[in-house]
């Protein structure tokens, strides 16, 4: 199977206007995404939100469906959620509480929201948050992770695809090790889904995350958030609301789905949109996706370390559609507005994203131009041609 890049290209507004390289921020919505929210808004506005919030549950459901078609799990094991961080915020505070001497291994490219929360929970508790060693090319290193294991070892969390290096994280060897320690595995795909086929069952995760709005193409303000149903019971939630818990008999029923991770107040044209944007990439299918993101990216890499003043800050042997790089007189920053004033969209991304990554490889800043199935051939040479003109 091969991508219609002009068909899509012709579905996608933006297309148009800006060389977008800035999927790993926010992606481009296709049209169909746009006119599922905005049909919905106009609905609510004409009927009532809460009688279309009625009408369209079934729909809402769809969308928890699809995506969990796109993870390999099944529909109870998906919560909707506002943000990628909401749920696995809300996944890490329903864990046991933490005590005097417990642990929690991560990877180095923890996404730096993650990082604070565990440290917090951590030092209130006496517990430590550990980095496991990477390996030479710079992902996580599943062998140093096992000869770290104990029985004082609570969670592993991994950032699978990092938001400021271009590698991918060994998720599933990871999760084999998780598995026969029997130690819970929190998995942030965030810079994942739609990019690389994800299949919770291969990977071994308990629980995992990653937002609409990136390489899905949805709406902002729409995440996902998976729990493996046979872990959900071991978890607590720190509140409840009159969906996930209604008062029952007198005493509140928690439900024992993963949408005890949703609360009843939502945006129903979001999550309709979210829905959209999961069903596209399917029909695309997301091996094909893989593929094209992966020959993109590598040609941007090739033609971008063919400038000498640009130097790449890409670790490992399988990468993603992330492409970080610097490039020397200049700050990203300075980049980042370059580009822009030419109609190119790039990110200058800080280090507070992937704090202990960015500290070992002794990084403050980088570019990071990230590409989707959609970009073509000719956005990259206008993009490489406008950072040599830069760089000269
Ligand atoms: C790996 C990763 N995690 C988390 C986030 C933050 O988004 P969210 O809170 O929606 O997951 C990002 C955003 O760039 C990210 O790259």
């Amino acid at each position: 199977m091969t991508i219609d890049v002009a068909r899509i290209r012709s579905e996608t507004p933006g297309c148009s206007v800006v060389a977008h390289f800035n999927h790993s921020s926010c992606s481009l919505p296709p049209l169909q995404v746009t006119q599922t929210i905005t049909e919905h808004l106009q609905r609510e506005a004409l009927y009532g939100p809460s009688e279309m919030g009625v009408a369209v549950a079934d729909d809402v459901q769809a969308t928890r469906q699809a995506a969990a078609q796109l993870l390999n799990a099944s529909v109870e094991e998906i919560a909707l959620t506002g943000s990628g961080s909401q749920g696995w915020g809300l996944a890490f505070a329903s864990l046991p509480p933490l005590r005097e001497g417990d642990r929690i291994l991560i990877g180095r490219h923890e996404w730096g929201g993650n990082l604070s929360t565990m440290h917090r929970a951590a030092q209130k508790a006496g517990a430590t948050v550990e980095v496991v060693p990477c390996r030479d090319d710079g992902c996580v290193s599943p062998e140093a992770l096992a000869s770290m294991l104990d029985d004082r070892v609570r969670l592993i969390a991994l950032t699978w695809l990092p938001a400021t290096n271009g590698l991918i994280n060994p998720a599933a060897e990871i999760g084999r090790i998780a598995r026969s320690a029997g130690v819970p595995y929190f998995i942030d795909a965030g810079q994942a889904l739609a990019q690389v086929p994800v299949d919770v069952e291969a990977i071994g995760c308990d629980v995992l995350k990653g937002a609409g709005r990136k390489f899905l193409r949805g709406p902002r303000g729409t995440a996902l958030l998976y729990v493996r149903r046979a872990f959900l019971k071991k978890l607590e939630t720190p509140y409840l609301d009159v969906l996930s818990g209604p008062w029952k008999n007198g005493a509140p029923e928690p439900r024992d789905d993963a949408r005890l991770f949703e609360t009843g107040e939502n945006s129903f044209a979001l999550q309709l949109g979210l829905g959209t944007a999961i069903r596209y990439t399917l029909a695309i299918g997301v091996d094909v996706i893989r593929a094209r993101i992966n020959q993109l990216a590598r040609d941007l890499r090739q033609r971008l370390s063919d400038i000498p003043a640009v130097t790449i800050h890409d670790g490992g042997q399988e990468r993603s559609g992330i492409v970080a790089f610097t490039v020397r007189g200049l700050t990203p920053q300075e980049v980042r507005v370059s580009l822009a004033a030419e109609k190119i969209n790039v990110a200058a991304i800080a280090a507070a994203y992937t704090p202990l990554d960015m500290a070992a490889r002794g990084l403050t800043e980088i570019v990071r131009a990230s590409v989707s199935y959609f970009t073509t051939e000719e956005e990259i040479e206008r993009l490489v041609k406008a950072i040599a003109a830069l760089a000269a």
